[in-house]
């Protein structure tokens, strides 16, 4: 069986890259590849870093994070750039305590995740490889043996700075196992791993009275003090808490802002001075990332008590707020759905995207600049052009507000509406109405939505309809058309010819007769009629549009019907219209003629091959949009 083979594949890859020797044969490994002792933060950003960063309209793009992250680069890469990367050259804020700040599903823990797998995966590489002393409990860094006075030397030498103490166990061990001789001592590679609890950790509270400090620092293990006499000896200690453990690597702690003052004290000391107590022993040192989430309520609480100040003043609060682009949360719904048992579902096209936008129009903030309403900026920021705004826009929209997308629907909540509209329909195809009205029904059961917001949110489950309308129809029409984009670009090429005539005052010649013909006033107003261009205002735009053509050819563009706007638009409004009468006739028809059956059959049958519908979700369309027509 594959699995079985790959099994074993993995173990023999592993058993290749296991090493094991003395310390001086580890010095020889640090002379080669001293990147081998980075600290817990370095790994971590050159880890981030090997994936690859590339620049995108003046930011910088992780691609580490783009695998399962959507739309939210801007507030990845202040993370990288404000906490990883400074933290990896080791300055002031890698002193502190990540504390990623953000709405309820908004990705925190997807983070947090991604960074331990990337951990994980990253030490099993030649730039990733970490030593350990081996049969230590913590896997502590073999550069602590080196004593403290020769370390100076060591500095010199190769460059390398040395922090923290060699631990209370490993002290003993040097001079019980090895008789003081620090070069035999045994060292190993290690794998971080959080199955095996190496260098990755997790520490969740519980119920506050219940919980130990020893879930963190480790514990007495009192089989064995009759053995070693006393509790103070260290090989009477466990060292399995989750800040053992985690050393070298990272510590995630969930809900820390709920959990005990104690923990959070212990906390700062490891991360403010690279130590912890635990137990009767000196402090331990550790080198390890620790990175916490929480939500703006509980953090605006935490922080209004007084009492937490210092505590506050230790953390770096990194804002992770919802992602705001209808397309990457399109994304992010076809990711969660295929990690779900939904899959064998057909969902139909644009039910996605049409929730997407109504989540999305919840998140935003309306603008202060006149003539932009929610939807012109939730299309801005999609990257796509409006009436009178375009990209470059984009960047001070986002300026006027600091705190934008900090609130509104989440995914988790439209993932759960789809999956409970999949339950109650029997047949395993759900269409954009289907979606948007179980995201409706769902708003009175959503425990933290105001009576306010929910009267904000209809509006925008009507605004998101309406969209869906206009797709819906465009959709149909299109698969009316033999081949739409032809039509698009034989009528606007008959336009131009007209126009060109028009403006420059001469006559076009009928291609058969060689007649000489007038330009053909009735069809360029029949075009321009569609976009609202009066009669006064028709030269002007004629002229405007030539003006476009020639500023392309000055170029070497080409020209074609996508080029300008608004006569896109014209064109796609006058192609509907004369088709808008056979598509009415057509899909509702209760008695259709043999011809308008077959023409209806053609239309699934296209959008089955060619729009991704099946043949219930294209049925439902033609009697949609058969509907809208004829309202
Ligand atoms: N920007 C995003 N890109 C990709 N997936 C996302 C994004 N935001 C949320 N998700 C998805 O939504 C789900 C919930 O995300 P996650 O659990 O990471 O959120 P969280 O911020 O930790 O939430 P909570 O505050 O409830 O713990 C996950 O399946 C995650 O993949
Ligand atoms: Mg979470």
């Amino acid at each position: 069986m594959d699995i079985l083979n790959k099994i074993k594949h993995d173990r023999e890859e592993e058993e290749q890259l296991k090493w094991e020797g003395t310390f001086a044969e580890y010095l020889q490994i640090i002379k080669e590849r001293p990147q081998v002792t980075q600290t817990a933060h370095s790994r971590v950003y050159n880890m981030i870093k090997s994936y690859g960063v590339s620049e995108k309209a003046g930011h910088r793009i992780y691609h580490f994070f783009g695998e399962d992250i959507f739309g939210l680069e801007t507030a990845i890469e202040r993370l990288v750039e404000e906490y990883f990367h400074p933290a990896a050259k080791r300055l002031d804020v890698r002193k502190r305590i990540l504390l990623l700040m953000g709405p309820v599903s908004g990705g925190k823990s997807t983070i947090v995740t991604m960074l331990k797998e990337g951990l994980e995966r990253y030490s099993r590489t030649d730039e990733g490889a970490v030593y350990a002393i081996k049969g230590c409990p913590m896997h502590e860094d073999p550069l602590h043996l080196i004593p403290a006075h020769l370390r100076d030397a060591f500095f010199e030498q190769t460059g390398i700075r040395i922090e923290g103490n060699l631990s209370p166990l490993n002290r003993m061990r040097v001079e019980k196992e090895y008789e003081g001789r620090i070069e035999s001592v045994r060292i190993e590679r290690i794998f971080l791993s959080e199955d095996q609890r190496v260098g990755i950790g997790t520490f969740s509270p519980s119920d506050p009275k219940s919980q130990d400090i020893a879930d963190l620092t480790g514990s007495i293990d009192f089989s064995t003090i009759a053995e070693f006499g006393s509790e103070s000896d260290p090989r009477a200690y466990r060292f399995d808490g989750e800040l053992n453990k985690a050393n070298r690597g990272l510590m995630e702690f969930q809900e820390m802002l709920k959990s005990d003052e104690k923990f959070l004290w212990l906390l700062l000391s490891l991360t403010q001075e690279g130590n912890f107590k635990a137990g009767r022993f000196a402090l331990i040192s550790a080198d390890e990332l620790i990175v916490a989430h929480t939500n703006e309520a509980e953090y605006r609480s935490f922080i209004s008590n007084q009492k937490n100040e210092a505590l506050h003043s230790r953390m770096i609060v990194m804002p992770i707020p919802y992602n705001l682009r209808v397309s990457e949360e399109e994304r992010i719904y076809k990711k969660m759905i295929e990690e779900s048992d939904m899959t064998h579902v057909h969902i139909a096209p644009h039910a996605l995207r049409v929730a997407a936008i109504f989540s999305i129009l919840t998140r935003l903030k309306d603008s202060k600049k006149q003539g932009i309403d929610r939807l012109m900026k939730m299309r801005l920021y999609d990257g796509e052009d409006v009436e009178g705004y375009s990209q470059v826009n984009v960047k001070e929209l986002k300026h006027e507000y600091s705190d934008e997308g900090m609130k509104g629907i989440d995914p988790r909540y439209v993932i759960n509406r789809i999956s409970s509209t999949i339950i109650r329909k029997e047949v395993p195809a759900i269409n954009a109405l289907d979606v948007l009205r179980s995201l409706k029904d769902g708003l009175d059961h959503h425990p933290s939505i105001s009576n306010e917001d929910r009267d904000h949110y209809l509006n925008y489950i009507s605004i998101a309809r309406k969209e869906y309308d206009e797709i819906a129809k465009q959709e149909v029409q299109k698969a009316f058309v033999y081949s739409y984009e032809e039509s698009a670009k034989t009528l606007m090429d008959n336009y131009l010819d007209h126009v060109e005539a028009f403006c420059n005052d001469h006559k076009l010649k009928d291609p058969l007769t060689d007649e000489e013909l007038e330009p053909d006033e009735k069809l360029m107003r029949s075009i321009e009629e569609q976009i609202g261009i009066s009669e006064n205002a028709k030269k002007s735009f004629r002229e405007e549009v030539l003006i476009r053509i020639s500023a392309y050819a000055r170029k070497g563009k080409r020209f074609d019907y996508q080029s300008h706007e608004r006569l896109r638009e014209a064109i796609q409004k006058k192609l509907f219209a004369d088709l808008k009468d056979i598509v009415k006739i057509t899909t509702t028809s209760k008695t259709p003629d043999e011809s308008q059956l077959k023409k209806v059959n053609e239309v699934i049958s296209r959008l089955i091959d060619e729009y991704g519908y099946n043949s219930i979700s294209a049925n439902e369309l033609l009697r949609y949009v058969g509907s809208l027509l004829n309202r």
